[in-house]
Formats: C-alpha cells, sequence, structure tokens
C-alpha cells in the first residue's frame, strides 16, 4: 500500500491508502474524493479527473501522451504544467506519498 495526499481547492488535506498498480482514478474513487468524478471511467474522453502533480511527484510519472494533452483542453478549471489526467497515472511504490492537488471544478 502507498500513501496519497489529496489537496482539496480549500486547501483541506486528504489522506488516501491506495495499491500500487491501480490508476489514480480508481484510488480516488475508491475513497470517495468527490473533486474527481471521472465521468468516462478512464477511457479518455471527459476530462472530470483533473488534478495537478507538481515536483517532484511529477518527475516520476511518464509524461502524457498526446491524448491525454489533448484532452485537458476541455479541462473545466485552469491547466497549469502540472495538470495531469488521472485516469492516465498508474500508481507505483516509488508514489508514496505523492501530493496530489484537486481544482476547483471539473464541470
Ligand atoms: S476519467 Fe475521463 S478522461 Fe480521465
Amino acid at each position: 500500500m502507498i500513501t496519497l495526499r489529496f489537496v482539496h481547492a480549500d486547501q483541506s488535506v486528504q489522506l488516501v491508502q491506495a495499491e500500487a498498480g491501480q490508476s489514480l482514478l480508481k484510488a480516488a474513487i475508491d475513497a470517495d474524493i468527490r473533486a474527481i468524478e471521472g465521468d468516462c471511467g478512464g477511457t479518455l474522453t471527459c476530462a472530470t479527473c483533473h488534478v495537478m502533480i507538481g515536483p517532484p511527484w511529477a518527475a516520476l510519472l511518464p509524461p502524457p501522451v498526446p491524448d491525454e494533452t489533448d484532452m485537458l483542453d476541455y479541462a473545466a478549471s485552469p491547466v497549469t504544467p502540472e495538470s495531469r489526467l488521472c485516469c492516465q497515472v498508474r500508481l507505483t511504490p516509488e508514489l508514496d506519498g505523492m501530493e496530489v492537488r484537486l481544482p476547483v471544478a471539473q464541470h
């Protein structure tokens, strides 16, 4: 198990236990992180799973594929260089302690 640190838009923090190997979207949904909706179920067609992942964690992730970058254009909240779609982030043991910032809105 790894621990993820979700930081809500109001700066409140929610710690979540997750399994390495699962997607960040599944970990968030299982933990009832309401700021992540994931309407398309992870098929990269909705952009309602927008999160921000900054240093040092971002460097441990594979870069986004072009389809992820394209879909971020449809995110409801401002996109930053740290923006990712969490359905595309696969959890690994190295991500233990990762901070995941949540946007104000997904719609
Ligand atoms: S859940 Fe729809 S793009 Fe990630």
